[in-house]
């Protein structure tokens, strides 16, 4: 697949960050050298910021599936009131366009509750799983089982605002996990990075990976795991809006 461009990303509405950006990058070149073939699957795609850059990297003989409800009813009125208080024009039409501007082509688009994942996609057979769907608790645990069924020994899963205080539900399912065996080995503002398998060699890229990688990092010991806590420094454009803002406001004092 041809590189997505930042612009390309851009370009879509969504919920998918800098930071978040060269660390997909990184989480899908290093699985890609740790597992020879291996699935791609998103759960919650919204209009396709994330899964385009995902895209890129799905390499000749791997599956790519992207599960969303796109603007149908949920079977959980929970789930149908967040959707349509969140996402009250999304549809499924938007989804593939967007992609198909950047692609050409469509990944395997699949209109169903998350639950329905492990019917559609590969068991045991994927490099990487993004869940950003429902921000529900019971939705969330279901998807953390799900990603362990479809992950591959060494694959990585990311999961989407797992500490923000909108969705402390996400929170619950993620950090619950690690006492079934997930291992986180970094997180940015927005998101957690883990593996069930051995997260060993995912530190150890990491770590090779971080000098040149341009994101500013720390490493935290939590529960035996060192995570990397990853942020971007303020890029220019940033910095001169903020400049010019505290200019106008020191002028006007
Ligand atoms: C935060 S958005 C995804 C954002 C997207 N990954 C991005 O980076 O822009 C969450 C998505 O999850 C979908 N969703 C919510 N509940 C779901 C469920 N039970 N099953 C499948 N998808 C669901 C919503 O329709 C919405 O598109």
């Amino acid at each position: 697949m041809a590189a997505v461009t930042d612009r390309e990303i851009r370009s879509i509405p969504g919920w998918f960050f800098r930071t978040d950006w060269a660390m997909f990058r990184f989480a899908l070149s290093e699985s890609g050298r740790q597992i020879a073939v291996g699935d791609l699957a998103e759960i919650g795609a919204y209009l396709g910021k994330s899964a385009v850059l995902i895209g890129e990297y799905l390499r000749d003989g791997e599956v790519f599936t992207v599960i969303d409800l796109f603007g149908a009813e949920s079977d959980d009125a929970a789930n149908s009131a967040e959707n349509a208080a969140q996402y009250p024009v999304l549809t499924k039409r938007k989804f593939e366009d967007n992609y198909r501007r950047v692609h050409g082509n469509l990944p395997t688009v699949i209109q169903a509750p998350s639950s329905e994942i492990t019917e559609h996609a590969a068991q045991g057979r994927h490099r990487f799983v993004h869940v950003d769907g429902s921000h529900l608790y019971d939705h969330v645990a279901g998807d953390v089982t799900a990603s362990r069924l479809l992950l591959a020994e060494q694959g990585v899963v990311v999961f989407d605002d797992y500490r923000t205080v909108h969705a402390p539900g996400v929170a619950a399912a993620v950090w619950q996990a690690m006492d079934d065996g997930l291992k986180p080995f970094a997180v940015s503002e927005t998101k957690l990075y883990a593996t069930w398998g051995d997260a060993e060699p995912w530190t150890r890229a990491i770590d090779t990976w971080m000098p040149a990688s341009g994101l500013n990092h720390e490493v935290d010991a939590i529960a035996g795991h060192s995570v990397y806590r990853v942020w971007s420094p303020p890029n220019i454009v940033g910095r001169t809006a903020m400049s010019a803002f505290n200019l106008v406001q020191r002028l006007r004092a």
